[in-house]
């Protein structure tokens, strides 16, 4: 091919390129205009031929385009500008019908430094190629990004309503069946205790009536034959009749109050699951202390000195049942913060004698000089399922649950901890049930608000 055969070549691609094409001179006057800038300006090269570029197209950012051009011219440089941070440079249709917003054909632009031949610039050719549909698809694309987002966070919020469901079914299913086993046991410990008690009581006058009868021969052993009076009174040395006759009246009076002692556990244990009455009433918090006190006493015993500190704030009401499971909670894990030996010191207050006035609020305090909780983990105490404990020693539920009972009460719980010094949980509820726990409890529970739909959703097509 000769060196005419190849310029025509050149100038049909030139025209054909679907990219616009246009060359200008130091005065900012049109060149060169490809068929691509014909079709979308309508104006035609003999039109635009000599003319200034910024008379034609008054819409073009003269002052910034200016500064461009005049740079390659200057240094001669290749420069560039890509839709993103300049959408166009002329306000051209797209070839589609323009859809999502795209007002006009996105443009990336080069700027080409064209020199002759002693190297000066003589003209900028600018190349502007149509983004428009790239332009559109990302549209498009953030906006389902955008959408997924929303669905992941969405699907995030729903799976922490749902452990938190979990975890509140767990603790009714929890709270119910400790009530029903302690208010079984309670039901089947009491009838032998009943009917030991009663036994108890004849055998005790049936001993005082045989050691009557037994005084009464020994009291005529003078008229018996010498040889038979000898093997009685030895008969009664060898069994230690003396002794048996006053230690029988000690194991009579410490059985009964064995007996008693397993009636006021039974009567803790139904204070303390108060079965038979769930709902709101008056409850001294001194003696729900006491009788959780003595459910939980097989944990504690062997290492825990209890410091009682009882000032005998008034009565608050509650749900006795509910509040007698946090205690609980606070209690038990008192006791697993102190290891191998240690003190908790439970606490009630305010001394009504030094409150002027009605008393509006009324605390108590659990504090051990147990192992403390670190100052990152108690921002993390009540969430639930968070435990330090081994797998099968701890659920991480307990605080969890204690402090939905205090928030249902509108109350709250407070917690002062040192690592290695120790920690205390202070509850303070209303003395009267507030408005707060009445919206609060009357307020659909967290497992109605997930809809099985909800649920579907979240476990996938395939249960996933
Ligand atoms: N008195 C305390 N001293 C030290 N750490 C405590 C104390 N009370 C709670 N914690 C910390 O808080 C965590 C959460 O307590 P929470 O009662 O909610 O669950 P848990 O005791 O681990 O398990 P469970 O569900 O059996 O109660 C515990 O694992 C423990 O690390
Ligand atoms: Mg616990």
């Amino acid at each position: 091919m000769d060196e005419n055969t190849d310029l025509k070549l050149l100038g049909f691609i030139v025209e054909r390129l679907e990219v616009g094409i246009l060359a200008i001179d130091p005065q900012f006057r049109v060149v060169l205009w490809n068929r691509f800038m014909e079709t979308h300006s309508g104006r035609d090269l003999d039109s635009m031929r000599g003319q200034c570029l910024f008379e034609s197209f008054p819409e073009l950012p003269e002052r910034w385009l200016r500064r461009k051009i005049e740079s390659v011219f200057e240094l001669g440089n290749y420069s560039f500008t890509s839709w993103e941070q300049r959408p166009y440079l002329f306000r051209f249709q797209h070839n589609r019908p323009i859809t999502g917003g795209v007002d006009a054909m996105r443009q990336n632009c080069t700027f080409l430094p064209l020199r002759d031949a002693s190297g000066v610039v003589r003209l900028v050719v600018l190349t502007l190629s149509d983004y428009t549909d790239t332009a559109l698809i990302q549209q498009k694309l953030t906006a389902a990004m955008a959408v997924s987002d929303e669905e992941r966070r969405k699907q995030r919020a729903l799976l922490r309503r749902l452990q938190d469901a979990k975890a509140q079914l767990f603790q009714s299913e929890k709270l119910a069946s400790i009530g029903q086993l302690a208010a079984g046991v309670a039901h089947e410990i009491n009838n032998p205790v009943g009917f030991v008690t009663s036994n108890l009581g004849s055998l005790e006058r049936y001993l005082i009536d045989l050691t009557t009868l037994i005084e009464s021969y020994a009291s005529h052993a003078d008229q018996l034959p010498p040889a038979a009076a000898e093997a009685v009174r030895r008969q009664r040395e060898k069994l230690d009749y003396d002794f048996i006759r006053e230690d029988l009246g000690a194991l009579i009076r410490e059985s009964r109050e064995g007996l008693d002692h397993i009636r006021r556990i039974i009567l803790d244990l139904k204070d303390f699951t108060r079965v038979d009455q769930s709902g709101w009433q008056l409850a001294d918090l001194e003696k729900a202390f006491d009788s959780t006190l003595n459910v939980v006493w097989n944990e504690l015993k062997y290492k825990a000195t209890i410091v009682k500190d009882y000032r005998h704030p008034p009565q608050v009401e509650c749900i006795p049942g509910q509040i007698n499971q946090v205690l609980m909670n606070l209690l038990v894990n008192a006791g697993h913060a102190l290891g191998e030996k240690g003190e908790i010191t439970l606490r009630t207050g305010p001394d009504p004698s030094e409150v002027t006035g009605a008393v509006a609020e009324v605390w108590v305090e659990v504090e051990d000089d147990g192992c403390g909780i670190s100052v990152e983990h108690q921002k993390r105490i009540f969430d639930p399922f968070f435990t330090t404990k081994p797998v099968g020693q701890g659920t991480g539920l307990g605080l969890s649950v204690s402090y939905n009972i205090i928030r249902r009460h509108g109350g709250r719980i407070d917690v002062r901890s040192t690592v290695g010094v120790g920690t205390c949980f202070r509850l303070t509820l209303p003395v009267q049930r507030s408005e707060v726990a009445d919206a609060v409890s009357e307020s659909p529970d967290l497992a109605a608000e997930v809809t099985p739909e909800e649920l579907l959703a979240l476990e996938g097509p395939d249960g996933a």
